[in-house]
């Protein structure tokens, strides 16, 4: 086993123990509550839920039933009759789905396999199922999965990002395709398209990955959702700042089974230029608990370490923003010293965002949309950081939507037609390791 294996083999055991779940865990998602909340309701103290969490206690007959209630309640509003099926795949705290959901989708199944994750998930979305975990068990048997309009997937970034590629490169480790268990989620995704033929799908990713490895990982991609499993694909990269007051492009890939008129590259995309402020998403300074406030010897560290970096004639460093500005990317690692998106304090040092802040950032919260955090802000950092930007997807949610009503509405029957495309992809990496036994 590869050392990447053998890290993420240990990350998925951590997982799947951490991952197991009582009735009482179960049934307090289903209904949207925090522990603190749940104790409220139940009128027991905090001590209590969290024993009945773990498993250590059992509730009584009466919480079950009064939390199992508040569940039902909860998942009922969500249940009329959707405009379109969909799945979520990496759901990450499920920036892909709230924007399909503004279109009158229904997300019928969720995988992923972050516990932390699935807590910010479970807390923002009614659901009627539960949260599936690593895809690579529904990928062996996509039957598993309910049948499906339209197939979401943000698939994991890391393999191909340029962060993610130096730090591979400087530890001699393998990137893309070769970081096997990373890379090759790609396939596990296209084994499931391929299995469920939905009538569209939408992969969402790093604007690296195209020309990751001289372009060779992206025409794989497109070779096997095209030629492989018979898709029309179309793409496009998309940047955030007509919506949110941060620079962040990702790639989307779109792809409908049957031919379409949709044209993604013809998508007039809103002006920059026009985009919100940082100063739109800021709390006042003075609201704001000071923990976030860098520490006098973080604040020296980081101004050392630019100014190193700017003798010897490169731009590496912290960088510091202020009302007007627009951000650069914020990342999986802000929680590390934030230093990629400091905030100007005037008269103070700088400070971080605070975690309600980059839910604004990522669009999560708007005016006119809360979203819950329920986990501590080193994971609130890395889900945010890790996500896609809500307004982003609402747009190309918008904009798709004419072409999939009109893909899945009843018709003449295609399907004895690409739908036989392949029940098997093509993957690199099991045919690496056949070649080298
Ligand atoms: C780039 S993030 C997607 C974020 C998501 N689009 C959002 O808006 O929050 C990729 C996600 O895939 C999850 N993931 C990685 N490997 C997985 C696996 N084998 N099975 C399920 N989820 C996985 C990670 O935990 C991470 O949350």
């Amino acid at each position: 086993m590869s050392v990447c294996q053998k890290m993420t083999q240990k990350r998925i055991e951590e997982s799947m123990r951490k991952a197991k779940r009582t009735k009482f865990s179960g049934l307090r998602e289903r209904a949207g509550l925090t522990l603190e909340e749940a104790a409220a309701l139940l009128e027991v103290s905090p001590r209590s839920v969290y024993r009945y969490e773990e498993g250590a206690s059992a509730p009584g007959r009466l919480a079950i039933r009064v939390l199992k209630d508040a569940a039902d309640k909860r998942t009922a509003s969500s249940a009329d009759l959707p405009a379109f099926r969909f799945i979520d795949l990496f759901a990450g705290i499920g920036g892909l789905r709230l924007g399909f959901e503004s279109i009158g989708g229904r997300c019928l199944f969720t995988s992923e396999w972050d516990i932390h994750s699935q807590k910010t998930y479970a807390l923002n979305f009614p659901d009627n199922h539960s949260i599936g975990g690593d895809i690579r068990e529904y990928s062996k048997d996509p039957a598993l999965i309910p049948e499906h309009d339209l197939l979401l997937a943000g698939f994991p970034c890391q393999p191909f990002s340029i962060a993610g590629v130096s730090k591979k490169n400087a530890l001699g480790r393998p990137h893309g395709f070769l970081c096997d268990t990373q890379g090759t989620l790609f396939f596990d995704t296209a084994q499931i398209i391929a299995h469920h033929r939905p009538a569209a799908f939408v992969l969402e990713n790093v604007k690296n990955l195209e020309s990751h490895d001289k372009g060779r990982t992206f025409s794989t991609i497109i070779n096997v959702l095209t030629n492989e499993l018979g898709y029309h694909v179309q793409h496009r990269v998309i940047s955030s700042e007509p919506w949110v007051p941060q620079k962040r492009e990702r790639i989307f890939i779109v792809g409908f089974r049957e031919p379409t008129e949709f044209n993604f590259k013809a998508l007039k995309v809103p002006s920059p230029g026009n985009g919100p402020k940082l100063g739109s998403i800021l709390e006042p300074h003075d609201k704001v608990d000071p923990k976030y406030t860098l520490t006098p010897r973080l604040w020296e560290y980081l101004q050392g370490y630019k100014e190193k970096h700017r003798a010897a004639g490169n731009g590496f460093g912290f960088s510091l923003f202020g009302p007007d500005d627009v951000t650069r990317t914020l990342s999986a690692r802000y929680y590390k010293d934030g230093s990629e998106v400091l905030v100007d304090q005037p008269g103070k040092r700088p400070r971080r965002l605070t975690p309600r802040e980059c839910a604004r950032l990522m669009g999560f919260e708007t005016p006119e949309r809360s979203f819950r955090i329920g986990v501590s802000d080193t994971q609130a950092y890395r889900q945010f950081g890790n996500a896609v930007v809500v307004p982003v997807v609402e747009f190309v949610a918008k904009a798709i939507r004419p072409y999939l009503e009109k893909a899945i509405a009843p018709g003449p029957d295609v399907a004895d037609g690409p739908r036989a495309a392949v029940a098997q992809v093509t993957r690199p990496d099991r045919l690496m390791a056949s070649v080298h036994g």
